[in-house]
């Protein structure tokens, strides 16, 4: 028996042991075509033959320098490359091993901006329901998902939440985009007012929210609104990019496509895009100038900071993105994607929205398309999609609580940028297999039995 303390421990997994291309393969010969780079990492599929010679090059050279002692060739060539196609005024950048780390150090590094600023009242968070920043501590405070807070809640730090802006179901009938991007950009402000004003040190956001919402955009405007509100009260605000940045929508960036430039921004997964663990946060100018021109020292690392071998990974990560042209194939790929998931879809009467950017998707499962009833949580069709998908051979994302972190059920997409046309075929035709029979056992279920461990 396994002596691994696994995710699920009542859940057996298959042992993967080898990575070609899209496909993961188990130690039973059986593949799984990645449709969610597991949860939107691996963005150049599982065997890119570039990333892995730069990995194997730098731990021959130097596998590790501890940050207190050296800077190294790939961290100072990693940030020069980010920097190099990041807007202003994001001019440095702080590496870290991942996506919750790297929320952390942004919190932290709005806090002691305003301290360094000699503005220490400066001490709320407000972030947004239904997000996902991460399970660390401070992470999981920010974020808005009921049920991953729940029982933690007595550990975590007081932040406020307002509404996400998710069309689907918080615009309302006849409502514009402009009008609900106003309307939720008003409730921001609000909140901050409600909150002493110049008690606010930063917004935190999904530019688009991905595992708890299901790959759902901002309408047009919204984040526009956004930074005019957190301008004129002096609140920063950061966008968590963790998952939908480093060219997963489309572009680099996701707040490209927004118009605005946020006042840090983390990333992770497809910085290293699987092939090591790493994430950063990106950092304007200002808020690098106040803590070097204040105290001097960012009070805050971890011993693997700017790792060697992980910065020289997503270095590679970088140049295939780039001048690798994989990049410029996310949207073209994605617009296909779209369209074979609208005509998969598209009237299916048990899907209500299909949403998302490049490649990244989301379809939201309902049981009434009209009313937009969602399935009772107790049949747990999330559940059911992802044990079907796996049996088809599919790596898709599925998740329960998309309305308010209890109801409602979405799947989330997130394929390689390496994606062949036929691929997509095969993508969408498992899924559509495996929503099916989801569906199926559902409706021989009755609701309150249990269904998975
Ligand atoms: C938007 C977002 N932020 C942060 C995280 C946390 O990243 P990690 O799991 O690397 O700590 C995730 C992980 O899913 C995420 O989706």
């Amino acid at each position: 028996m396994s002596k691994v303390f696994h995710r699920n421990p009542r859940h057996s997994y298959p042992v993967a042991v080898r990575g070609e291309g899209a496909y993961l393969i188990d130690r039973d010969g059986k593949r799984y075509l990645d449709a969610s780079g597991g949860a939107a990492v691996s963005c150049l599929g599982h065997s890119d033959a570039t990333v892995v010679r730069a990995i194997q090059e730098q731990l021959a050279r130097l596998p590790f320098a501890h940050t207190s002692f050296f800077s190294n060739e790939p961290m100072e060539a990693l940030a020069d490359a980010l920097i190099a196609h990041a807007p202003a005024p994001l001019e440095k950048v702080y590496v870290v091993s991942g996506g919750s780390e790297a929320n952390e150090a942004a919190l932290k590094l709005a806090r002691q901006y305003f301290v360094e600023k000699s503005e220490p009242q400066r001490r709320y968070l407000i972030a947004r329901k239904q997000s996902y920043h991460g399970n660390t501590l401070g992470a999981l405070a920010v974020g808005g998902n009921v049920w991953r807070r729940k029982q933690f809640e007595p550990l975590l730090v007081k932040v406020a939440h307002v509404s996400p802006c998710y069309a689907y179901r918080g615009r309302l009938t006849g409502e514009s985009d402009e009008a609900y991007a106003t309307r939720l950009a008003a409730e921001l402000e609000a909140e901050i007012q409600r909150l002493g004003g110049d008690k606010v040190m930063a917004f935190v956001a999904e530019t688009v929210v991905g595992a708890t919402l299901g790959a759902v955009p901002p309408v047009a405007g919204y984040f526009k609104r956004i930074r005019e509100v957190c301008d004129r009260h002096g609140v920063l605000l950061i966008l968590d990019e963790v998952m939908c940045g480093m060219g997963r929508c489309g572009t680099l960036w996701a707040f490209e496509q927004e118009g605005i430039v946020p006042d840090l921004v983390t990333i992770a997964k497809g910085l290293g895009a699987g092939y090591q663990p790493i994430g950063a946060v990106m950092v304007a100018k200002r808020i690098y100038d106040a803590i070097v021109s204040g105290s001097g020292f960012f009070q805050h690392g971890h011993t693997y900071l700017g790792h060697a071998a992980a910065c020289a990974g997503a270095l590679a990560v970088q140049e295939r993105l780039h001048e690798g042209g994989l990049l410029a194939r996310v949207k073209p790929l994605g617009a296909k994607l779209e369209a074979r998931l609208r005509a998969a879809f598209g009237s299916h009467p048990n899907v209500g929205d299909i949403r998302g950017r490049g490649l990244f998707w989301g379809l939201e499962l309902v049981e009434d398309r009209s009313a937009k009833k969602p399935f009772d949580p107790t049949l747990r069709l999330n559940a059911r999609v992802k044990q079907e998908a796996m049996a088809a051979g599919l790596m898709c994302y599925p998740m329960g609580g998309t309305i308010d972190g209890m109801r409602g059920d979405h799947v989330l997409l997130a394929p390689p940028f390496i994606l062949e046309e036929t691929q997509l075929d095969e993508l969408v035709d498992k899924l559509a297999r495996a929503i099916a029979a989801a569906l199926a056992g559902v409706s021989e279920q009755q609701p309150h039995e249990s269904v998975l461990g």
